[in-house]
């Protein structure tokens, strides 16, 4: 078996660029209210905006991106709300997928599918059969997705799988059930829309994450905000628990900074 992608079990190879973007895009309502439009008008923009980010964002070098669409918590919303996001989560599941592979991109679903309808399951099937060869980019979409939710799921399915080892679980045997396991852990986690907190996203996986927060509601985020996020997270050292000092080329001088 492989080493796990695990940065409290490894230290990970970072560069410039980051190889992994996890975003909560957040600000849909608020920018929408600000214009004296329905919510569902911020959705709308919102999805138009990750077409476009997805596409900066293969033009960067980035590998993965993880676009957090649907919390485990949002089905606490007014009901037309959550009808309206089913909704475009289902048109891009039959419009957007097929744009995507023609541009080499893998698209993959992750969250609790289970209180989605058949068709809906179907759909998400399919779209992650049809991308599922491809080499390029990898957009994971979070939709009924909960942090707990996902390291519940992963220790279930080790229960099944091996019971015996629940003893003496180790991480190294965790993590190839949790979501995103075949992805490295993400660089850069971005929020927009000014709130500074994870809301349940990837709690696990964003152990050694840089955070960036921004005020810019996602229906206003564009390339530069993206490259502004890039450049902050490009000034960051990231040290996994080290010293600077340990980080210091030979010579003393050069720092390895996540630019590096
Ligand atoms: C994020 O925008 C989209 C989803 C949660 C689906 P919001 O709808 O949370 O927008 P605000 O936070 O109310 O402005
Ligand atoms: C987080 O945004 C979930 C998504 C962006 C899908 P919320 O707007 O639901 O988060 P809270 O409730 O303000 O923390
Ligand atoms: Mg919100």
């Amino acid at each position: 078996m492989t080493e796990p992608l695990s940065s409290t079990l490894s230290i990970p190879v970072t560069g410039p660029i980051p190889r992994h973007i996890a975003i909560i895009m957040d600000g849909n309502g608020r920018w929408a209210q600000k214009r004296y439009l329905p919510r569902v008008a911020g959705h709308r923009r919102g999805a138009e905006v990750v077409r476009r980010i997805l596409m900066t964002c293969r033009d960067r070098g980035v590998e993965h991106l993880t676009l957090f669409a649907f919390s485990s918590e949002n089905w606490r919303r007014p009901p037309a709300e959550v009808t309206l996001l089913m909704r475009l989560f289902r048109s891009m599941l039959e419009g957007e997928v097929a744009r995507m592979h023609e541009v080499n991109i893998r698209f993959r679903v992750i969250g609790d599918l289970s209180r989605f309808d058949g068709a809906m399951i179907r759909l998400i099937e399919q779209a992650e059969a049809l991308t599922a060869g491809n080499t390029g980019l990898t957009l994971s979409v979070a939709a009924n997705y909960g942090g707990r939710w996902d390291i519940l799921q992963a220790v279930r399915r080790l229960a099944q799988t091996r019971p015996d080892c629940l003893a003496t679980l180790s991480e190294a045997d965790l993590v190839p059930h949790l979501a995103l396991a075949d992805a490295p852990e993400p660089d850069l986690f971005i929020r927009t829309g000014g709130e500074q907190r994870v809301s349940n996203f990837l709690l696990w996986q964003l152990a050694y994450t840089e955070f960036y927060f921004t005020d810019v509601l996602w229906p206003e985020f564009d390339a530069d905000e993206l490259d502004r996020a890039i450049q902050s997270y490009q000034q960051r050292e990231r040290r996994f628990g080290r010293t600077s000092e340990q980080l210091r080329g030979a010579d003393g001088v050069q720092r390895e900074v996540a630019g590096r």
